[in-house]
């Protein structure tokens, strides 16, 4: 019988790189003998009608859903259709707080972590006086991060009192968090690819510019050979929130130590193929075959 999958990909997003990354993977497939197609979620392919959801997708053998819209992954579940990563490991990745909570008593080391408390209306009244408890509990300069990020897009430092207040007023209605700041890991960590909870490749991430290591805000990546403590680290991570495929972020302390700084469970591989020269998306491609057909 013919092997045929579906690569669903974001509504709204054209850049270069995620084309490159579906292309990959899609070409990785056709060489085990799977044709790919790919959709965009504005299909409808799925939704609710009365008691069910119609599933317009169920053709294919599985979907690869190279987004995090929680929704759409969640009907594909629910109507009985293997999806990687699971809906539920990308929700968990995608809220960097869930994240953190969920790999807590697992002798993970994460930087100390202050979730801010949710504002549902604008009009209600913030009497300033947890901006100051965290001040107390965290030492300049720290980290204030959107829960929902990436690409370094809500990643701040606040050297001094003064800017923590502007970043809280900026962030106060979205949900965020206060970090401490892994002063050790200035500009650098190490970004680590694992696959059906094995580490596959991994690469410093430089910037020479910038707090964040992050490719796109000018980080340059570098080959590494892993410690074992690096790869235990993500191994022990991707299988706690039941990870098929993840890029996992990890800072070093000032003994040289894995801090786990957040999971991906969309991470472009582009780069790091290049860096490492490890076939990441035939590592994909060749995980989820043996998971789909070799039952
Ligand atoms: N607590 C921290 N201490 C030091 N650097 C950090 C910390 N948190 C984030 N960074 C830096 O900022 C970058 C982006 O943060 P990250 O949490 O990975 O968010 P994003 O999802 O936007 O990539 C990290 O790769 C790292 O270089
Ligand atoms: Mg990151």
């Amino acid at each position: 019988m013919k092997k045929h999958g579906l690569i669903i990909i974001n509504s709204f997003s054209y850049s270069e790189i995620f084309k490159n990354q579906t292309k990959r993977l899609s070409d990785e497939f056709e060489k085990l003998g799977v044709n790919i197609d790919i959709r965009r979620n504005c299909n409808i392919d799925v939704y609710l009608d009365n008691y069910n959801i119609v599933n317009n997708i169920k053709q294919y053998d599985f979907v690869v859903y190279l987004d995090k819209d929680k929704y759409a992954a969640r009907m594909i579940e629910k109507s009985n259709q293997l999806i990687f990563n699971s809906p539920k490991a990308l929700e968990l990745c995608d809220d960097k707080i869930q994240t953190y909570i969920a790999l807590t008593q697992n002798n993970i080391k994460m930087p100390k972590t202050i979730a801010s408390p949710l504002r549902f209306y604008k009009t209600d009244i913030d009497d300033g006086s947890f901006i100051k408890k965290v001040a107390e509990l965290l030492s300049f300069p720290l980290i204030v991060k959107g829960a929902f990020g990436s690409l370094g897009n809500k990643v701040f430092l606040a050297h001094n009192f003064e800017e923590l207040q502007s970043l809280r007023e900026k962030m106060i209605d979205i949900p965020h968090l206060y970090q401490e700041f892994i002063a050790e890991s200035v500009g650098t960590d190490t970004r680590v690819i694992v696959i059906g909870n094995i580490v596959r490749a991994a690469m410093i991430r430089k910037s020479e510019t910038d707090f964040r290591s992050n490719i796109e805000l000018g980080g340059k990546g570098y080959p590494v050979v892993l410690k074992e403590s690096f790869i235990e680290m993500a191994q022990k991570t991707s299988k706690i929130l039941g990870l098929d495929y993840c890029g996992i972020d990890i800072l070093t302390d000032s003994q040289g130590n894995p801090v786990l700084c957040e999971v991906n469970s969309n991470a472009f591989f582009n780069t790091i193929e290049k860096v490492s020269n490890v076939n990441v998306a035939g590592f994909y491609a060749r995980h989820i075959f043996d998971k789909v057909y070799k039952n």
